[in-house]
C-alpha cells in the first residue's frame, strides 16, 4: 500500500476521485494528508470529512509579510538562491529579474512551511491536485530524494505540451480547439513540462461553451488521475531518456515515462 500525499487549493475534487479510488480498493493507497495554499480551500472540509489529516501554508500572507514588512521575513537556513535560480526553468534564461529573485525567496519561504508540515508523515508519492502554486527546485530537490525515481504527480487541465498555465481548459477553448483534454506528468523544474504519465481527450463540439468544456475535462481528470496514480502503485512507471535529433543535426533528448 503506498502512502499519498495530496496539495490543493480549490474544490478538491480530483483529491476526493483518488481518495474514494483507494477506499473502493482501485489504488492500493491511503491519502495521508492534504495541505492547501490558502486557508479558503474547500478541498480542506471534504478532506477532514473523511478523517484526512489536513494543514495551511498561507502563500499570500507569506507574500505580504515579504512585501510589507520585511523585518519579520525570514529565508529558510538552506536557501540558496544561485542553485534554484541556476535549477529552475520556470524563467527564460538569462539574468533574473528582481521580480524572480522575489519570486523564489517568497516561495521557498512558503515551501519550507510545506516541507515542515510534511515531515509529521511518511509518504510515497506527492499529488498535486488543483494546487495552484508552481513549485521550486527548493521544494522538488527536497521531496524528489532520488532524482531517477520522481514522485510529484500533477493534473493538468489540457493536452500538454499545449497549453501550461493556470487556465488550460479556457486557453483550449479560446484557441477554438475541436479536442481538449487532461494530463497527469510528473513535475519538473519547469512550468507543466514534467514526463507525461497519461493523457485523456474528449471532443469540443459546435454546441460547447467554456462551462461545457470544463465539465467534460473534469469528468475525465477524476477517471485520469486514479489511473495513473494506480500505474505508480503497482511500481509500473519508470522514467528514462529518449535522445533524438534537434533540427540542426544535434543530439537533444526528453526524459519520458515508460508503462510497464
Ligand atoms: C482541475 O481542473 C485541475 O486540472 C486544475 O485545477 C482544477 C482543480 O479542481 N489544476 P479540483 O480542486 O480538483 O476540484
Amino acid at each position: 500500500m503506498i502512502r499519498i500525499g495530496a496539495l490543493i487549493s480549490g474544490t478538491g475534487s480530483n483529491l476526493e476521485a483518488v481518495r474514494q479510488a483507494c477506499e473502493a480498493g482501485e489504488i492500493d493507497g491511503k491519502i495521508v494528508f492534504a495541505g492547501a495554499d490558502k486557508p479558503s480551500a474547500k478541498g480542506l472540509a471534504i478532506a477532514e470529512k473523511a478523517g484526512v489529516p489536513t494543514f495551511v501554508v498561507d502563500y499570500a500572507s507569506i507574500i505580504k509579510t515579504f512585501k510589507t514588512s520585511f523585518e519579520k521575513f525570514s529565508l529558510p537556513a538552506d536557501f540558496d538562491i544561485n542553485q534554484v535560480v541556476a535549477q529552475s526553468r520556470l524563467f527564460e534564461g538569462g539574468v533574473p529579474t528582481d521580480e524572480e529573485i522575489d519570486f523564489f525567496r517568497t516561495r521557498a519561504a512558503a515551501e519550507a512551511g510545506l516541507l515542515s508540515h510534511m515531515a509529521a508523515y511518511s509518504f510515497d508519492l506527492l499529488i498535486l491536485a488543483g494546487f495552484m502554486r508552481k513549485l521550486t527546485p527548493y521544494f522538488i530537490d527536497r521531496v524528489n530524494i532520488d532524482p531517477a525515481a520522481p514522485r510529484i504527480m500533477n493534473i493538468h487541465p489540457a493536452l500538454l505540451p499545449s497549453f501550461p498555465g493556470t487556465d488550460g481548459y479556457g486557453d483550449t477553448w479560446r484557441y477554438g480547439c475541436k479536442v481538449g483534454g487532461c494530463t497527469v506528468h510528473f513535475v519538473d523544474y519547469g512550468e507543466d513540462t514534467g514526463p507525461i504519465i497519461g493523457q485523456k481527450a474528449f471532443p469540443i463540439t459546435p454546441s460547447d461553451t467554456l462551462e461545457t468544456v470544463k465539465e467534460k475535462g473534469l469528468q475525465l481528470e477524476w477517471q485520469l488521475y486514479p489511473e495513473c496514480i494506480r500505474l505508480f502503485a503497482e511500481g509500473r512507471l519508470k522514467v528514462t531518456t529518449r535522445p533524438y535529433g534537434g533540427a540542426a543535426g544535434e543530439t537533444r533528448e526528453r526524459r519520458v515515462v515508460n508503462i510497464s
